[in-house]
């Protein structure tokens, strides 16, 4: 059994160290692709508060493929440059949206989301997926939680191909 829990109240740096120390701790003696990115849809939807959805868009033959996630369900293929994922897909570069509504071809997976943040996780220079965080809260998400997830992205890479 795992048991990972935030310390309540932390500073955010702080929360997402923590966050990566749970991720890794989950992953590393972990081959299977899937079931790493399954726990760790989990772990962050444990630690990340007021999240609606949580998960991975996988690169498959050149377009996005919805891979584990917690939340709703939610659409299953994104191609490169389209919404918030195919944005940070194509571009390799984390998307921070604060108002979902304001970005141009933002495709709205669940009404309730508001602000969005959506990091690439790259492996020998390609994107091989997409970490999509949403929120219900507008402009919840901050260059700190970009920072974090960037940090968790980076971690997890090596344990999330293949
Ligand atoms: N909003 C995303 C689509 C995925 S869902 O949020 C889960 C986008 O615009 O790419």
């Amino acid at each position: 059994m795992y048991d990972f829990a935030p310390t309540p109240g932390q500073p955010k740096a702080e929360l997402y160290r923590e966050l990566r120390e749970a991720a890794l701790a989950l992953v590393q003696d972990e081959p299977d692709a899937v079931a790493n990115m399954a726990n760790l849809a989990a772990v962050i939807g444990m630690f990340v508060a007021d999240l609606n959805w949580a998960g991975f868009y996988r690169m498959v033959d050149g377009e996005l493929v919805l891979g584990p996630f917690t939340g709703k369900p939610a659409c299953i293929r994104i191609s490169l440059g389209r919404g918030v994922c195919g944005t940070a897909a194509a571009s390799g570069e984390t998307q921070l949206v604060r108002d979902v509504h304001a970005f141009p071809g933002h495709i709205a997976c669940d009404a309730a989301s508001r602000s969005e943040l959506v990091v690439p996780v790259v492996v020998d220079g390609a994107v091989i997926a997409v970490i999509d965080l949403d929120s219900p809260t507008p402009a919840r998400f901050d260059d700190e939680d970009a920072a974090g997830i960037e940090a968790l992205a980076a971690a997890v890479a090596p344990h999330i191909c293949g």
